[in-house]
């Protein structure tokens, strides 16, 4: 199936890890440009030497996104040195689980700054560019952008309320920004992870082996039995089904919220 990648300019945030870096090498085997953005120089040069070792060449950049102004940044430098931005996957996000005995406001504000404001700017920044491009009718899809969210938005988990809360935010402006922005041509779409094996996991799991006293491969097999697919979900899924969203395929698919949590959550 031609997916219509090939030659596209990629900006993925959260690029250099877990599905973000999915993202990278599933884009890249398309075709495409791709620029990717973390926050430590390390993570951003293993997945660039991991990919060159793939055969491809990604272009790289390194911003914390929590900062107001890095997203004009990159944006701006990404757009000058790969092209003008056709698609953008926001995966930068790291909101932490708290003990709601002490979730307080500050801990509420910490995590819209970690998972909500670092997928907004990049949002904002790239949307008001798609819109130009549209208005200054240059022909063709003006741009897609899916977003990287996650099933706590939709499903209340008391170690993860602050978390729950930015994704549940972020569906909807998700929603409503597709809603306004179909009129320029634009598609915004996101994705529901559930537990996805990245690092992130990895550490949840050996946090729950610790404290259930079993071996991390025992953890793992507990919390996977759970799932009704019975296993987590590989980046590599979420990354597959983030090309089709972001793909001609897709065309007539915007304001979609596609759940990736293993039939874990039968929600409507
Ligand atoms: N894995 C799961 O089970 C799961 C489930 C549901 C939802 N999600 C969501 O999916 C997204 C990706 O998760 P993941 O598991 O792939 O996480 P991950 O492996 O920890 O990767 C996160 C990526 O984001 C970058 N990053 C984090 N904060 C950043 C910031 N402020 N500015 C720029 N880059 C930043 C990290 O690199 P640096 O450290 O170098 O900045 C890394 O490249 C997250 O928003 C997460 O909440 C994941």
């Amino acid at each position: 199936m031609d997916l219509g990648l090939k030659g596209k300019v990629v900006l993925i945030t959260g690029g250099s890890k877990g599905i973000g870096f999915a993202c990278a090498r599933a884009f890249a085997q398309e075709g495409a440009k791709v620029a990717i953005v973390s926050r430590d120089p390390a993570n951003l040069a293993r997945a660039y030497e991991q990919l060159k070792q793939e055969g491809f060449h990604v272009h790289r950049t390194r911003a914390d996104l929590h900062e107001p102004h890095s997203a004009a940044d990159i944006v701006e430098e990404v757009s000058t040195a790969v092209g003008p931005i056709d698609v953008l996957i926001n995966s930068a996000g790291a909101a932490r689980r708290y003990d709601p005995e002490t979730l307080d406001a500050d801990a509420f504000k910490a995590t819209m700054e970690a998972k909500y404001f670092p997928y907004i700017y990049p949002q904002q920044e790239v949307l008001r560019r798609m819109a130009e491009r549209a208005k200054a009718g240059s022909g063709g899809e003006p741009g897609t952008i899916v977003n990287i969210i996650g099933m706590g938005g939709k499903v209340a988990s008391d170690i993860h309320i602050a978390g729950g809360a930015a994704n549940a935010a972020l569906m909807l402006a998700t929603v409503g920004l597709a809603h306004y922005y179909a009129r320029y041509g634009i598609r915004i779409n996101a994705i529901n992870p559930g537990a996805t094996l990245t690092e992130r996991v990895e550490e949840a799991v050996k946090l729950e082996a610790a404290l259930q006293g079993v071996e991390n491969a025992e953890a793992l097999a507990r919390g996977q039995a759970k799932v009704p697919l019975g296993r987590y979900a590989k980046p590599e899924e979420i990354a597959d089904v983030a090309l089709f969203l972001a793909s001609r395929r897709a065309s007539y698919v915007t304001g979609a919220i596609v759940p990736m949590d293993g039939g874990s959550a039968p929600l409507i």
